[in-house]
């Protein structure tokens, strides 16, 4: 999502704030439960998860001008018309594929994509699935789509799990940082878990001792960058990455998954001078770093060290087709060529275009933060979009 400023917060309307209560409830119930302490991943898992309540699992609007962030499908429908271009090419070469959509938030990108790929005659023939974790954004997602393609909806099916044996086009557009992260800090004496606490009404961090996997996975970021982190160093790791795409690797039988996500690689994601993380908290357009209140209607997020996700995947037999920026890929992938028909546009249009390509490519917007990592397995010509400047070095 787009990082807009970080001014005071707006009061939540009672509404909201009602609803935080309750999720909070839940969580110092769980935290009661769990002995007094529990880990900041699953903090951050009741927070956007839990069951009627969390922050994608309730009914809140999270996307867009009326909600707390934008994100690049919500920007313009260029990203999708783009995509979808590039999409056809791989698709053109595989046999009976289809198009897979894992968390697909308001549906917008699956209208976009599935009006471009109809308009252009290069629908895949084994259609297009979405995986989406939320009950909630699935509703949305089947009334968006009912709306603004009612021809093409028999052809999108939500799945409950990946599937076996895909072939085609795997798209996750901001799905990677939407992962609950565990906090870390480096102590002399060894790694200490961050876990979250409460004390009357209030939430606080608190250290614990870590489980071996959080220490064995500190251990290995240490061992990649090659020297050990600096003591009273915090930060974030993502234990979620590896099986989610052990899971996709399992999938994709054939084809290409991009993956769009703000993130660096990970001698950046722990640079000495980024000791305090990566977690970032959205609320109504306004970016701030305190997961500990609004439990339930802020959106809690972390970049994406995209080393660890390169790593599993290569772990996992699939290969690395390219790693880019958003912008980019948007223009190899033939932002161009998806922008035909501009000089007819009357001059309205011309202008709101504009401003959304600004906002898609310059790099003092989503242009540069946001990246994509190709990932494949199969035969066939790779995607042209990680021509122009594959930075796949940037990750060892
Ligand atoms: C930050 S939103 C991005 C939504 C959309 N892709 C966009 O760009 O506007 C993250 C989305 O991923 C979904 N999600 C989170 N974890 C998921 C998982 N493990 N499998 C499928 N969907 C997931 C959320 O419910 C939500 O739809």
């Amino acid at each position: 999502m787009h990082d807009p400023r970080t001014l005071a917060l707006p009061e939540p309307d009672p509404d909201s704030l009602g609803h935080s209560k309750a999720v909070a409830a839940y969580v110092r119930e769980r935290i009661a439960g769990a002995g007094g302490s529990i880990s900041f991943a699953e903090y951050m898992h009741l927070c956007l998860y839990a069951p009627a309540l969390g922050y994608y699992a309730a009914g809140a609007t999270k996307f867009g001008q009326a909600g707390d962030f934008v994100t690049a499908p919500e920007v313009s429908a260029l990203f999708g018309r783009t995509l979808a271009r590039q999409s056809a090419g791989i698709l053109a070469q595989l046999d009976s594929p289809a198009i897979l959509e894992i968390g697909a938030g308001s549906g917008k990108l699956a209208a976009d994509i599935l009006e471009a790929l109809a308009a252009a005659d290069t629908l895949p023939a084994g259609g297009y699935c979405i995986l989406e974790v939320s009950p909630d954004l699935q509703q949305r997602q089947r009334n968006l789509l009912a709306e603004r393609v009612p021809d093409l909806i028999d052809s999108v099916r939500w799945l409950n799990a990946m599937p076996a044996g895909f072939t085609g086009v795997v798209i996750a557009n901001e799905l990677l940082d939407a992962l609950p992260v565990e906090r870390f800090v480096r102590r002399a004496g060894g790694i200490r878990q961050v876990g979250v606490a409460s004390h009357a009404e209030a939430f606080r961090l608190v250290e614990r001792d870590a489980p071996d996997k959080l220490v064995q996975a500190v251990e290995h970021i240490e061992a990649t960058i090659g020297e050990p982190l600096p003591d009273g160093y915090a930060s974030d790791v993502c234990l979620a990455v590896r099986p989610w795409v052990a899971d996709l690797a399992d999938s994709l039988a054939t084809g290409v998954a991009f993956l769009f996500d703000y993130g660096v690689g990970r001698r950046e994601y722990y640079a000495p001078d980024r000791s305090g993380g990566w977690l970032r908290c959205h609320f109504r357009h306004h970016a701030h770093d305190d997961p500990l209140i609004l439990q339930g209607i802020q959106d809690l997020t972390s970049w994406v060290d995209f080393t660890a996700v390169a790593e599993s995947a290569v772990d996992n037999g699939l290969e690395i087709a390219g790693f880019t920026s958003q912008a980019q890929f948007l223009v190899g992938a033939g932002l161009e060529e998806a922008l035909a028909d501009f000089a007819r546009m009357p001059t309205a249009a011309q202008l709101r275009l504009s401003a959304e390509i600004k906002l898609l490519t310059l790099p003092t917007e989503m242009g540069e933060n946001f990246k994509c990592l190709g990932l494949m397995r199969g035969a066939f010509e790779p995607p042209a979009a990680f021509g122009r400047a594959d930075r796949t070095a940037t990750l060892g």
